[in-house]
């Protein structure tokens, strides 16, 4: 994809097609609206003036006109974005993405854009892009036939006023961000059979390698000889080994506090059987994006590598499947888990936490200071909170505010729900130092966070649990359906506010 900046005549840009946003109930004054509109002839205030378009969020219409003179673009789409209060740089990627799809379904492959917001140029142009380039995300990567072929050609931003070189930085910044969400979507999206933990680990390498991070891999001998035996017992049961991925940025200058060290640790379980604890059957395949915590954090290194951020970050995925067989982990076991701690196991589905558990631990002995974990850690958090917010718990009020905060300023939901020593009570054993389940059904996603906790030493901690709003069951006119690769712009932010 070209894209380009384009600072003043819009109408003029070398394009096929000019996509403009409107505001709800707005009316044609001046400016670029009433440019438009002679353009046209009179037809976006007609079909402004006639109700047939109200500018709510997401409502399209498209015009066909006889261009002439400088004009090249001879189609007009009309994109609603509601109420200019609701109108923020998250919902300039949306515009964009609705754009870009609407168009391409009409063959159209060039065309501008006028988001009219007034934020910040290049912030709007960063924006824009990643909604561009994640727009373009399909499912059909296995098909051989009716593949789609959905490349945007060429993308001009109209900003009016701002400079060249600011819109020229954001767009690259912005592709960065929707190129490394696409690549985690990629992962989320692949079957087990091809996604096992060696090929994630071989993944990771590649990425590595390509942006210019440092990555090793731990193998089940290395991991045996650090005593993560937690993380070891889930693998038992499969055919595939147990991979530890950990990837480093470091800065060529760094402006952190100093000895501060953020890690990103994911559950990057490739398929979740449920282990001898089997899961029904029904759905069971939906279980291939239980890797979606370690796919975030891939993401996110990978987009670290490229925008080199002035702080350091580490990233660790626990690459591991869960499968029932002869040598599998059964209820009753007792497991030591790296940093001593006893765990009976009670239910072999409730693997994400054994294995975060020596991930977390493993990313603290790397002096980690703060540590955020990303898992789809729980059906009870869909029951909880749909796909709407994403649940953040924590030890750390501050850390835990402060990715809220991100997340708002993101787009991207996250709703807190409390920790506390009365529900850690919940996951004492009988025979262990505590059980990987408690409290029966109540309160699923908090049990899953306070097991998690208890690997933490000084670190501050925050557990996201994604498993609500890493996959949309429905697709929306700016995306598919699928893989949302939810929580990399928070977390981009969050590293970018700590430089
Ligand atoms: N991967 C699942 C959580 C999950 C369930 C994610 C449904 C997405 C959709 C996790 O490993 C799991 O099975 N958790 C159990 C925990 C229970 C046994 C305490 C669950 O949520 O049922
Ligand atoms: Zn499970
Ligand atoms: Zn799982």
């Amino acid at each position: 994809m070209k894209s380009q900046a384009i600072t003043n005549n819009f109408q003029e840009a070398n394009v096929d097609a000019l996509a403009v946003a409107i505001f709800k109930d707005e009316k044609i004054t001046s400016g670029i609206l009433k440019d438009l509109d002679k353009l046209t002839g009179g037809l976006v205030d007609s079909v402004i003036k006639t109700e047939e378009f109200k500018g709510e969020a997401g409502e399209t219409v498209f015009l066909r006109y006889a261009a002439n003179g400088k004009v090249k673009a001879n189609r007009i789409l009309l994109i609603g974005v509601g109420d200019k209060i609701d109108y923020q740089l998250p919902q300039v990627a949306v515009l964009a993405g609705t754009a870009a799809r609407y168009l391409i379904k009409h063959n159209i492959r060039s065309f501008a854009l006028a988001p009219r917001s007034d934020a910040d140029g290049s912030d709007v142009a960063t924006s824009a892009a990643q909604g561009i380039v994640t727009s373009q995300f399909e499912l059909d990567k296995y098909r051989t036939q009716d593949k789609k072929d959905n490349k945007v050609d060429t993308f001009a931003l109209f900003v009016e006023g701002a400079r060249d070189k600011d819109l020229k930085s954001g767009l690259s910044r912005g592709e960065i961000i929707g190129d490394s969400m696409n690549f985690t979507r990629d992962l989320a999206n692949e079957p087990p059979n091809i996604l096992h933990p060696t090929e994630m680990a071989n993944r990771a390498q590649k990425m590595a390698k390509e942006v210019g991070l440092k990555c090793e891999i731990l193998d089940q001998a290395k991991m045996e000889k650090m005593g993560m035996g937690s993380l070891m017992s889930v693998s038992y049961g499969s055919a595939q080994p147990p991979k530890m991925i950990i990837l480093k940025y470091e800065p060529k200058k760094s402006t952190g506090k100093k000895g501060e060290l953020l890690a990103l640790v994911g559950k990057g379980i490739t398929f979740d059987t449920g282990g001898i604890s089997i899961k029904p059957s029904e759905g069971m395949d939906a279980m291939k994006y239980d890797m979606s915590g370690g796919a975030t954090v891939l993401g996110t290194m990978r987009a670290i590598g490229l925008l080199q951020p002035t702080v350091p970050v580490l990233g660790i995925i626990a690459a591991v499947e869960n499968m029932p067989d002869g040598k599998a982990s059964r209820p009753a076991d007792v497991v030591t888990a790296m940093t001593g701690k006893t765990i009976e196991i009670l239910n072999t589905d409730a693997e994400g936490r054994l294995v975060l558990a020596d991930a977390v631990a493993y990313a603290e002995k790397q002096g980690a200071t703060k540590i955020v974990d990303m898992a789809t850690l729980t059906g009870a958090v869909i029951i909880a909170l749909g796909d709407l917010n994403t649940a953040v718990l924590g030890n750390d009020q501050g850390l835990v505010d402060e990715i809220i905060a991100c997340g708002k300023e993101m787009g991207e939901d996250f709703w807190q729900l409390p920790v506390s020593k009365e529900y850690s009570k919940l996951i004492k054993s009988d025979i262990a130092d505590i059980k990987n389940i408690g409290g029966g059904r109540k309160a699923g996603t908090i049990v899953g966070a306070v097991f998690i906790q208890e690997f933490i030493k000084d670190a501050k901690w925050a557990h996201l649990d994604i498993a609500g709003t890493a996959w949309a069951d429905d697709a929306k006119p700016h995306r598919v359906k699928g893989p949302t690769a939810v929580a990399i712009r928070t977390l981009l932010k969050l590293v970018e506010k700590s430089q």
